[in-house]
């Protein structure tokens, strides 16, 4: 997988919601004609919906592909997170041009976050583009393409109040069989005033629970042993009762309204062997309930993203984050009081936010000096066109300034991980096998409870089997042992 960014330090080796990663889609030979090639860049959100477009054109006329000469159709599901995540698109788009000309019945979508935020404009700016949809807009997909094979361009950008796809069961793209993502809510309603998601995914809505349930035991019966449950604020995640829910909330034993805690703890009882993690958790919204049903269950991870941003009371005021320095640092206590300070915690850190002094930064490394993160992701500010903090504030911190400060994050979490990853040596832990190591095929790949990448020789073991690994040295990214 190729990293498209340079202003982020990956420390401890996972995907976060954040990274502008890219990954294509692989063959999928569903016995249809036209052959679809997508690419998904931004959030494991985008990647979940990537699956679920897959699957809605697989119904209607559409394999997948993961050579993109064989394509005659290719998304990009995109992102607009910072600056650079768009600049990456229009750079792609420009070389795709290249590819079009020498094949003129090829169509050429732009899916996701920036066809959202940039809506009708795109069909003006990228010539090359045939189709726009945001991320409410799948279902209309196979009718905008027969617009487009018609000779038209179409566009949809609509946002709805109730679309979670629920209902639409993903073609799982470039899986290893081990490991899913399975979608509990879309949009956020948070306002954070520098992130533009709120207006690419619009107004927060959650997803049928027994719809997730019962995604997480198909999954589990065809072989799959861990899910990752998703949602820009999964702690806001909350269900009405409906009619048709009530005989299954007798069973559970829930009266009106579907918690995320009692989400989780329906997941986790899908079965022992069946590993549970979530992100995205909000610190302003993760409650004890969520914490204790973590700590009941040995099969929900004991992992929690928790994204500081700042550490700095009045930065975070003006991010209208909700929480002060104080309380976070209550949170993560509290975290390690139900959980115990093995419980790994991440976070994502912006350096240079509007009018953020010398003395406001040293207090985000502060704070990551009390809570010492397993590893985190960081990233320079970027305005974003239309968000609260463009209207608001001014874009005052010199790009030079916001490196220099965002280096001074990085060099700090790199000893954070490496030390965190060193209380670990000399101790046995429960490891699932994901596959291969990146490096080589005589050693397998899987991470512990707190989402920490362990690498062991292969020995008899196979993808997707528990094994206990003794841990026997480590990097600030990895742990190297052997299984006992
Ligand atoms: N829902 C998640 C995060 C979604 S975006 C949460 O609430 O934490 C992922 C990360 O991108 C954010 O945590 C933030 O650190 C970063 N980010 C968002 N907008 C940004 C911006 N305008 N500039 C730089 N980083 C940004
Ligand atoms: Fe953006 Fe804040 Fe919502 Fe996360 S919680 S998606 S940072 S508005
Ligand atoms: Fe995700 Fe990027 Fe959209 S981070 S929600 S794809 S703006």
């Amino acid at each position: 997988m190729q990293q498209l960014i340079s202003d982020i330090g990956i420390l401890g080796g996972a995907e976060s919601e954040s990274c502008e990663t890219v990954k294509v889609s692989e063959d999928k030979h569903l016995g249809n004609s036209r052959k679809l090639y997508i690419e998904s860049y931004g959030c494991q959100m985008n990647f979940s919906d990537s699956e679920i477009v897959a699957s809605i054109l697989g119904e209607n006329g559409f394999d997948t592909t993961s050579d993109i000469q064989q394509a005659d159709l290719i998304f990009l599901n995109t992102c607009s997170i910072r600056e650079k995540a768009e600049t990456t698109v229009r750079n792609r788009l420009v070389h795709l041009n290249g590819l079009k000309r020498g094949r003129p019945g090829l169509l050429i979508g732009v899916l996701g976050c920036m066809a959202e935020r940039v809506k009708a404009k795109l069909l003006d700016e990228e010539q090359i583009v045939d189709l726009v949809a945001g991320p409410d807009s799948y279902r209309d997909l196979p009718k905008m393409i027969e617009r487009v094979d018609d000779g038209q361009k179409a566009v949809n950008t609509f946002l709805s109040r109730e679309e979670t796809y629920a209902d639409i069961s993903p073609v799982r793209l470039n899986s290893n069989g081990v490991t899913a993502f399975v979608s509990i809510m879309r949009g956020c309603d948070n306002m954070c005033t520098f992130c533009v998601v709120p207006f690419t995914r619009g107004r927060e809505r959650s997803r049928d629970p027994e719809s997730i349930v019962a995604e997480a035991r198909d999954l589990f019966m065809r072989g799959f042993r861990e899910v990752t449950l998703l949602g820009q604020n999964v702690d806001s995640y909350k269900w009405s009762a409906q009619e048709n829910n009530k005989a299954w909330l007798e069973k559970q034993g829930i009266t009106e309204v579907v918690t995320f805690a009692h989400l989780l703890e329906a997941v986790a009882q899908v079965s022992p062997e069946l590993r549970i993690r979530f992100s995205t958790s909000h610190p302003k919204d993760i409650t004890d309930e969520v914490l204790h049903v973590m700590a009941r269950y040995e099969n929900i991870c004991k992992y929690i993203h928790l994204p500081l941003q700042s550490g700095n009371t009045r930065i975070l005021e003006l991010m209208n984050r909700g929480y002060s320095h104080e309380w976070y640092h209550n949170k993560v206590l509290r975290i390690k009081e139900i959980l115990g300070d093995d419980c790994g915690i991440s976070s994502d850190m912006i350096t240079g936010f509007c009018s953020e002094t010398e003395a406001e930064h040293q207090d985000t490394l502060l704070m990551m000096d009390k809570v010492k993160f397993d590893f985190a992701y960081m990233f320079c500010y970027s305005e974003r066109p239309g968000t609260l903090a463009e209207k608001r504030f001014k874009d005052d911190i010199a790009e030079d300034v916001k490196k220099r400060r965002l280096e001074e994050v990085i060099e700090r979490q790199r000893l954070h991980s490496l030390e965190r990853n060193q209380r670990d040596v000399g101790k046995i832990h429960r490891v699932l096998i994901e596959g291969f190591s990146k490096r080589s095929d005589n050693h397998y790949q899987g991470r512990t409870s707190a989402n920490k990448v362990v690498v062991f020789p292969k020995s008899n073991f196979n993808k997707g089997q528990y094994v206990n690994v003794l841990v026997e040295e480590c990097t600030g990214g990895t742990l190297i042992g052997r299984a006992v």
